[in-house]
């Protein structure tokens, strides 16, 4: 578990606890997503690279740094979208690249539907976005495929994990920290998070 972040900011902790209630609407919810994908970003983007940079100041010039990573987001379509918003304020310059996967409702598995990645890999680092790690058959596709791409530097961003998701995505593919706001209890027999937050593509879209 060495490479699995869970949140401990206060705001993140309570923010979750509102987005699980049952009894918070689509809008509330959406921007509960939105706010906490603002606030993982900041904790999973502590080791991007800087270079030092000199900017001139009103008084003179001081010493900075500036970001030297060029970052992608990918979001797995559906629910993943709605963490794209929340971490483009802190990373307004990123590419965004769609990744349209659904699970399978018998078999659980990812049925790949949308990928418009180029030939050439246009990014060094990825966040994958996907608000529930369940069984990690998405998560895991989906590094699949941006490795196969040629990204080696890629970071699992989302809300929820159940013990099997992390258990599946750090067997396959150990390099990538897995930060998420909760890792919750285990999956019920329908492959859904427990106590987790039900459907979090249907509760942000209203379906
Ligand atoms: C949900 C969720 C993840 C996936 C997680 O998507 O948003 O993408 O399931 O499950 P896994 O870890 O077992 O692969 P879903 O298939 O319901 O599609 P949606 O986002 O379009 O609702």
């Amino acid at each position: 578990m060495s490479q699995v972040y869970v949140s401990q900011h206060p705001l993140a902790l309570h923010k979750l606890t509102v987005l699980r209630d049952k009894t918070t609407d689509h809008r509330s919810f959406r921007e509960l997503v939105r706010e906490l994908a603002l606030l993982l970003c900041y904790e999973a983007t502590q080791d991007l690279h800087v270079s030092p940079a000199t900017v001139t100041t009103p008084m003179g010039n001081a010493q900075g740094y500036k970001t030297e990573d060029t970052i992608g987001l990918v979001p797995i379509l559906r629910a993943g979208l709605g963490l794209v918003d929340g971490v483009m304020e802190l990373l307004p310059s990123v590419q965004v690249w769609h990744i349209g996967l659904y699970r399978d409702e018998k078999t659980l598995r990812p049925v790949e539907y949308y990928n418009r990645l180029p030939t050439e890999p246009t990014v060094n680092v990825c966040l994958v976005l996907d608000p529930m790690l369940a069984t990690g058959g998405s998560a895991v596709a989906t590094v699949d495929i941006l490795k196969r791409w040629g990204v080696q530097r890629i970071k699992f961003l989302g809300l929820i994990a159940a013990p099997e998701g992390i258990e599946r995505l750090t067997t396959a593919h150990p390099d990538v920290p897995i930060h998420v706001a909760a890792v919750d209890d285990r999956l019920n027999d329908i492959g859904f998070i427990v106590p987790g937050l039900g459907d979090a593509g249907d509760r942000q879209f209203g379906t």
